[in-house]
């Protein structure tokens, strides 16, 4: 199993690394950044275990035969690279500089090993999963059940700010975000936990949760946004990714897919898929990728009427991610 890191040597790529590194379940774990990541993959190479640890960085502006030796024979591909927000800047001030980064790194993934799973953190999430897709499309390549944005950040968040709320600690697979990875279009389901708070209480989280990534923005006052918790949620969902490819289990995670084609037995996701291309859901994840979109169980009409209120937004976003690839041809 071999898993590449591409933009390793950043706040979240070198916590996700440290983290991945003591996963029995990667065989190889290769990381991969402009900035020679050579140290810390020597660094990360002295804890034991039987893992192998490569490195690759460019030898030049334009040299992308480091990227593709990096990435051969990858069975998943994680992307964290790109800038982060500093206080002031939305996600979306992120995209002219992170959508040429992803797509770069895409094409190359998307001539080496298109069949790999790709995971991608790099922000504005709600663009940057459509650029890949888009890409990948012009290269005729794309697998859309294998094309993940990880959203697992903001689910981890409601666990938190509702564990805070209720004394509850165990709440992984209670509750879960979906929509996309931006205000708004961030919605949390609370399930049965709605019954228990009032709507002030609910009102509250819902907000807190939708820009939480504000919060760290502000506390780090310049330097960078969410980079600890972010790895931890990517390591979450790789967890999960790991499990279906190496040891063929379904695992359920929530992740912002391409929701288009994919089955499911639930009426108000059907009702999105007509409406929007791309959108967070719990997803069933098997050996080849997504083999389906999991129920969201009884939303109450607050909850729905947030999800269809966001849709233009999201859509907006999407649109933008697939016009930058089609212009840049
Ligand atoms: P960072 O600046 O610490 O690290 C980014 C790394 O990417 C750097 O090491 C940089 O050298 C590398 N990089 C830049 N261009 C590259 C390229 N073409 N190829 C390979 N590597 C390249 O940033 P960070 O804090 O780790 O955040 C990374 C991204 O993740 C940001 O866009 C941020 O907004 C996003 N993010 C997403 C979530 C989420 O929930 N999905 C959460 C937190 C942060
Ligand atoms: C987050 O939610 O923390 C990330 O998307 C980073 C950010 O810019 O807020």
């Amino acid at each position: 199993m071999k898993l590449v890191v591409l933009g390793a040597c950043g706040g979240i790529g070198q916590t996700l690394s440290l983290l991945l590194r003591t996963n029995a379940l990667i065989d190889e774990l290769v990381l991969y950044d402009v900035v020679d990541p050579a140290g810390v993959a020597t660094d990360l190479s002295h804890i034991p275990t039987r893992q192998q640890v490569r490195h690759f960085c460019p030898l030049s502006k334009t040299d992308d035969s480091q990227l593709r030796t990096a990435l051969q024979g990858a069975n998943i591909v994680v992307i964290p690279a790109g800038i982060p927000r500093k206080p002031g800047m939305s996600r979306d001030d992120l995209f002219n500089i992170n959508a040429s980064i992803v797509q770069q790194l895409v094409r190359v993934y998307g001539e080496v090993c298109p069949e790999a799973f790709l995971a991608i953190i790099s922000n504005p999430v709600n663009s940057t999963v459509p650029i890949a897709a888009e890409q990948l499309r012009s290269q005729s390549c794309y697998h859309p059940e294998k094309v993940f944005g990880i959203t697992t950040l903001d689910t981890l968040r409601l666990e938190q700010f509702l564990g805070e709320l209720t004394g509850a600690w165990d709440l992984r697979g209670q509750v879960y975000t979906v929509g996309g990875h931006s205000g708004e279009t961030i919605m949390p389901v609370l399930g049965n936990w709605r019954r228990r708070l009032s709507s002030e209480q609910i009102e509250n989280l819902v907000h807190r949760v939708r820009y939480a990534g504000d919060e760290v923005v502000q506390a780090k006052q310049g330097k960078g946004s969410a980079t600890l918790s972010m790895a931890a949620a990517a390591n979450r969902f790789l967890c999960g990714i790991l499990r279906a490819t190496c040891k063929g289990e379904t695992v359920d995670e929530v992740a912002f897919v391409n929701v288009s084609r994919l089955k499911t037995d639930d009426c108000f996701v059907r009702e999105m898929m007509h409406k929007v291309e791309f959108f967070g859901v719990p997803i069933r994840i098997g050996p080849e990728g997504v083999a389906k979109v999991g129920s969201l169980g009884s939303l109450s009409t607050d909850e729905k009427d947030a999800i269809l209120r966001s849709v233009p937004t999201l859509c907006a976003q999407i649109a933008k991610g697939a016009r930058f690839v089609k212009e840049s041809k």
